[in-house]
């Protein structure tokens, strides 16, 4: 298996299809045989196309052709979301999962707009100085690693929230998951690498050995998952209690014993997603819709554009010194006010409505000075009145209906611990709790009450599903991975688009920037420009170099009806569609 960055495919070929084991043939292959074009053995990355009716941008290529079949059986976005959802809980599991949780974005082509928020909740036992020691230092790595780092997972709740938009039945939508699981997938270079990198962990963190630590992992192997088949088979069987209760119910508390886990089985019972009202606000003649608390990321991009939209940008060039210290003074200013103030909304009185207003973006840029390196000491919150590891997915179906999803174990494979007989991940999402005031997070985010743990509290997030409509007509689907980047590479890939007319694949794969207020640092890409880093440097600000962050997939329409989609040059990111 090679990756050919020139045509940017990447040929994947099984080393036996044959070596399914007699076993596992019980299940018949319902999905698979209907759609012999998806062979799971044997699949391409395609980056960039454009499709006549839908489109999906995922992070792995079986998931988008699994959402792009759904839409081609005569399902709509929906059904092609949920899908793929289900999907990459299998075939990419350092992120895609059942044991985590998300914000699904929409708008429907009739102009309606939803929010639903599947992050997981604080569990009933939880308190707000549970990571700290009798001295009321942090434990290390206790919100991170095993399952006393999890929270509620909401995923499975998230999905069949979201079915009631959708058209075909949730039992064959969760089909294609249940064949990858049972039937096996080959794995990439990617996937190989990771697996054999957290084995130690895994066997650590987990009551039992797993799919994932049966052998040291190469490119090309087959990894089948049993146990996440039937897990996935009881959800098909029983909708929401097939997680929530009866078996996998048990098996997830049995864990729980493991590594000193709280989640008890009314926890799981009692789980609901939350319907969030989007955050909406227009910039340059297209409308941004995108997720409010308790995601950050809304908030964030309104700020950040609102801030730079009376600078001309477009006049200033792409990632050159001026419009990058532009963007980085709107970020420092941001990420400050996310630190301070953003939390759960049905926790804590998020001023959003003050934060995304015009006049306090004018506010906050008084004391901008162009060419002039800001200080993150003298910068602070405004004054208000009132593992790197997630993966994002976007669809536009035939009929004009737009899905943004971003999903998140947290961490990549998130707390390392496999749900033993149930076959899947648990996510540390405790840690975007400030588990500390002023203590930083995995991101080195820092944060205070607003985002203190409370049972039943949900986590503040960076996940930025974000959707774009000009003239009240649909126009893009995106979102990225990444942490705290999120944000960022979101504001940053509008900017591209719309600022500096970028085609989408432009706007995705440029080299990216991040400023988070506190380390007062400008992280770039290693194939950030060497002339802007420079001149940013003479300007006082302290410039970093950091590995590639984030996986920025999407779709747009074009002028002329074709959705084109994007996937990122970052990771294995693939395109498919009808
Ligand atoms: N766990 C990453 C985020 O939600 O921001």
């Amino acid at each position: 298996m090679k990756l050919n960055t020139s045509k940017t495919t990447l040929s994947i070929i099984a080393l036996s299809i044959l070596s399914i084991s007699t076993s596992t043939q019980a299940h018949a292959q319902n999905f698979l045989k209907k759609h012999p074009q998806i062979n799971p053995y044997q699949y391409e990355v395609v980056k960039e196309k454009a499709f006549d009716h839908g489109a999906v941008t995922s992070a792995h290529p079986l998931a988008s052709m699994v959402g792009a079949a759904m839409m081609q059986e005569g399902g709509n976005a929906f059904d092609a979301a949920i899908a793929t959802q289900f999907s990459l809980a299998v075939v990419f599991p350092g992120a895609g999962n059942i044991g985590g949780g998300g914000f699904m974005l929409a708008r429907k082509a009739n102009g309606e707009i939803l929010g639903i928020d599947y992050r997981e909740a604080a569990p009933s036992k939880a308190n707000r100085d549970m990571y700290l020691d009798e001295k009321g230092n942090v434990i290390p790595g206790k919100s991170r690693d095993g399952a006393s780092a999890s929270g509620i997972p909401g995923s499975v709740a998230g999905m069949i929230s979201t079915h009631t938009y959708a058209k075909l039945p949730l039992a064959v939508l969760i089909e294609p998951a249940i064949e990858f699981a049972e039937f096996g997938y080959v794995i990439t270079e990617k996937e190989a690498k990771g697996l054999n990198s957290e084995k130690a962990n895994f066997l650590k963190n987990s009551s039992a050995a797993s799919a994932f630590t049966q052998k040291e992992w190469k490119a090309g192997d087959t990894l089948y998952q049993p146990e996440l088949a039937a897990t996935l088979k009881r959800i098909q069987k029983n909708g929401l209690a097939g997680f929530y209760e009866g078996a996998t119910a048990d098996m997830i508390v049995k864990e729980m014993e493991h590594s000193a886990g709280i989640i008890t089985k009314e926890d799981l019972k009692n789980y609901k997603p939350k319907f969030r009202k989007p955050l909406e606000f227009d910039y340059k003649g297209h409308h941004i819709i995108s997720f409010a608390p308790p995601s950050s990321g809304g908030i964030l991009i309104a700020q950040m554009m609102k801030m730079i939209a009376p600078f001309g940008i477009e006049k200033m060039g792409y990632n050159t010194e001026a419009s990058v210290s532009l963007m980085v003074e709107a970020q420092r200013r941001a990420y400050a006010d996310r630190a301070e103030h953003m939390g759960d909304p049905d926790y804590w009185k998020v001023p959003t409505k003050t934060l995304i207003s015009d006049a306090y973006a004018a506010d906050r840029m008084k004391d901008y000075q162009p060419g002039v390196a800001g200080s993150s000491k003298i910068t602070q919150a405004g004054q208000v009145h009132e593992s790197e590891q997630t993966t994002h997915f976007s669809v536009i179906d035939g009929e004009g209906n737009m899905v943004a999803i971003t999903t998140t174990l947290n961490d990549t494979y998130g707390n390392k611990t496999i749900v033993a007989g149930a076959g899947f991940l648990l996510n540390n999402e405790m840690d975007d709790f400030s588990v500390k005031p002023g203590v930083p997070n995995m991101y080195g985010a820092i944060g205070g009450e607003a985002n203190s743990i409370q049972p039943g509290k949900r986590m503040l997030s960076s996940m930025t599903p974000t959707l774009v409509t000009v003239n009240n007509k649909p126009y893009i689907s995106i979102g990225s991975p990444g942490g705290t980047t999120i944000p960022n590479q979101v504001y940053e890939g509008l900017v591209n688009i719309i600022d500096h007319k970028m085609t989408l694949k432009e706007a995705v794969d440029g080299p990216r920037f991040h400023h988070q207020w506190i380390p007062d640092v400008v992280a770039v890409e290693a194939d950030f420009p060497e002339a802007t880093v420079n001149a940013l440097k003479e300007k006082g600000y302290t410039v970093t170099k950091r590995g590639r962050f984030g996986r920025m997939d999407g779709v747009q329409i074009l002028p002329n009806g074709k959705r084109t989609a994007a996937g990122d040059k970052r990771g294995d990111d693939s395109v498919a569609g009808y």
